[in-house]
This record gives C-alpha cells, sequence and structure tokens, in this order.
C-alpha cells in the first residue's frame, strides 16, 4: 500500500489567509526551515494507479497539482481521475469544502458515518455531487469496510471507529455548554490496510482526537504507523498566541504537551512510526529550530508534511 500526506496543516493551512502571527509571518517571508502546508487529507492506493482520499480538503485542486498520482490519467478518457473514493473522519470545513471542488460529473464512491453523511444530506449545496455518480455509503462504527471505486474494489480495507471529539463547528449546539451537541460518529479514527495484512502494515489515521483513551491505545497497539492529531502543541497555544480565545480542549484537539497529551498518553504504544498530521498554524513545532520541535522528535515523533510519503 502507498500512502500519501498531501496536506499536513490543520483548518485555516499554513500560513492562514488572514494570519499575522509569527509562524505565518514567517513561512510567507520564506525563512529558512518553515514550509507552507495545505488542509489536512491524506491519499492511499493499493496499486499506484487507483486512490482514495481521506478528507476532501478546501485545497484539493493546489494538492492535486502538487501530486502527479492524483492527476487524470493521460491515455484515459477525456474525463477521468485516479481518485476513485473519499472517506471522510468528520464534518469540519478543512475536510468536506473540497467536496465541492471534486463536482463536474466524475464517478466516486463517498464514505463516511451517518452522522457526517447526514451532514452533508442536510446541506444542499453538496447536491452538486450527482447522486447518480457519487455514491454515499454509511461507515459503521466499529466495524471492517473494502473500499470500494465505481468499477469494483480497490483492495483497501478500513476499519472505523468512533473517538473522543466534536461535531463540527458550523453545527454546534450552544444550548449544551459541555458537548455542543457532539455524539459518536461525529469524529471518527480510521484504520487502513490492504486485506489480511498483518497489524504491522496498518495505518491509523486520526487527523481530529480530543483524548486518548484506553480503547484507543490498544485499537492502535501494534501499527506500522499512526498519523495523529497534531493541532497544537498547549492546550492554551491560541489564546497565548493572542489569535483566539479557544483552547484546543474547546476545538476537540488534545494537545501534544501535558500530562493528558499526546507524547504522554501514547508513549507506551507499540507503535513503529509516528507522524504528526492536522497541525495548526499556531503550533511552533512547525520550525524545526524550535525546542517544541526537538521535544516532539525525541519522544519520537515526526512532524508531516505535505508530499510526504509513508511507505509500509
Ligand atoms: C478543527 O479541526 O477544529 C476545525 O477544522 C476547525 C474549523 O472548522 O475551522
Ligand atoms: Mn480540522
Amino acid at each position: 500500500m502507498k500512502l500519501k500526506i498531501i496536506g499536513s496543516a490543520a483548518g485555516g493551512g499554513f500560513p492562514q489567509w488572514n494570519c499575522n502571527y509569527r509562524l505565518s509571518r514567517e513561512v510567507r517571508a520564506a525563512r529558512t526551515g518553515l514550509t507552507p502546508r495545505s488542509q489536512s487529507s491524506i491519499a492511499a492506493s493499493a496499486d499506484g494507479a487507483n486512490w482514495v482520499l481521506f478528507n476532501a480538503s478546501p485545497d484539493i485542486r493546489e494538492q492535486i497539482s502538487n501530486t502527479p498520482e492524483l492527476q487524470p490519467d493521460t491515455d484515459g478518457a477525456l474525463r477521468n481521475s485516479p481518485i476513485k473514493a473519499v472517506v471522510l473522519t468528520n464534518a469540519d470545513v478543512d475536510h468536506i469544502a473540497g467536496l465541492l471542488t471534486l463536482r463536474e460529473k466524475q464517478a466516486f464512491n463517498l464514505y463516511a458515518s451517518t452522522r457526517i453523511l447526514d451532514t452533508l444530506a442536510n446541506n444542499p449545496i453538496f447536491r452538486v455531487l450527482d447522486e447518480t455518480l457519487v455514491n454515499r455509503i454509511e461507515l459503521p462504527l466499529g466495524g471492517t469496510t473494502q473500499i470500494e471505486g465505481p468499477d469494483g474494489p480497490l483492495g483497501i480495507e478500513i476499519e472505523t471507529y468512533a473517538v473522543p471529539g466534536k461535531i463540527a463547528l458550523f453545527l454546534e449546539d450552544n444550548s449544551d455548554p459541555v458537548n455542543f451537541g457532539s455524539d459518536d460518529g461525529d469524529t471518527i479514527g480510521v484504520r487502513i490496510a490492504e486485506p489480511g495484512a498483518d497489524a504491522g502494515a496498518a495505518v491509523h489515521y486520526i487527523p481530529g482526537c480530543a483524548r486518548v483513551t484506553d480503547e484507543l491505545r490498544s485499537r492502535i497497539s501494534g501499527a506500522g504507523c499512526l498519523l495523529f492529531d497534531g493541532t497544537v502543541f498547549t492546550d492554551t497555544e491560541m489564546p497565548d498566541a493572542g489569535v483566539g480565545a479557544k483552547t484546543g480542549a474547546r476545538m476537540g484537539h488534545i494537545a501534544m504537551s501535558g500530562d493528558e497529551g499526546s507524547l504522554a498518553s501514547l508513549k507506551d504504544v507499540d507503535v513503529a512510526r509516528r507522524v504528526f498530521v492536522h497541525i495548526n498554524n499556531t503550533n511552533p513545532v512547525l520550525d524545526p529550530a524550535s525546542p517544541e520541535r526537538e521535544v516532539v522528535a525525541r519522544a519520537g515523533w515526526e512532524v508531516g508534511h505535505d508530499g510526504q510519503e509513508v511507505e509500509l
């Protein structure tokens, strides 16, 4: 299986369009070591020709331009795409807005939890994806699904499970001050592998996660690779930076640091390779020269970047 991180940033990207925080400023000024990152998405393929996209980012058009594997086959039909299926892990704007770019009468299968599919069904703009061409297929929580394209199985099997998280920002119910109306299936994690592959050849992709539970630890144990929520380094990073009032927890994202953070809570889990994705533009690990980057590197974590291939 081939796997590529095509967008390693959180919502907003790096730099974010309206952000004048030091990191966005420095990457715009092309300061050495800082690399622009597009919004959150990965792609996987069993045969190198047919691809499954996990999340459809608002930057998908540019991501396809930067990824030859995702471009139309020059020997194929006048309209064709190697993207045969899309899997969504939540209904946040950074994960669904790219669906609007995938219009123009192209067939593919769209997989998501019931909660996420309901969000799409309740937003008439997603009718641009012609339902006679784009099948919407429900993913079970805690079950296994063989991903198929319009012409049959793609040789990729996924296991989908609810993770602690939050409903999409634009759906928050303020009459529920604790969970904002969130329910199981609003945020999911995905185990991605070829059917019958050893655990060591499986990847877990979890770009949004509020907390690491014992259940999650045992689920990912033994995996070849973990691509995990790297939104913020400290929970109060956005207020501390002065860019906004929200903590990581309020956004449904675990911090990297701290006793309950991802570095500490995943420390003893048996995973061969661990890579942060969905990195917010305030996260100091974006700077390879930062002490925070050294902390994550010493803990055995990579900071994902656009175009990064994960060999399994
Ligand atoms: C998130 O990951 O918290 C969201 O992408 C935020 C947003 O929708 O802007
Ligand atoms: Mn997001």
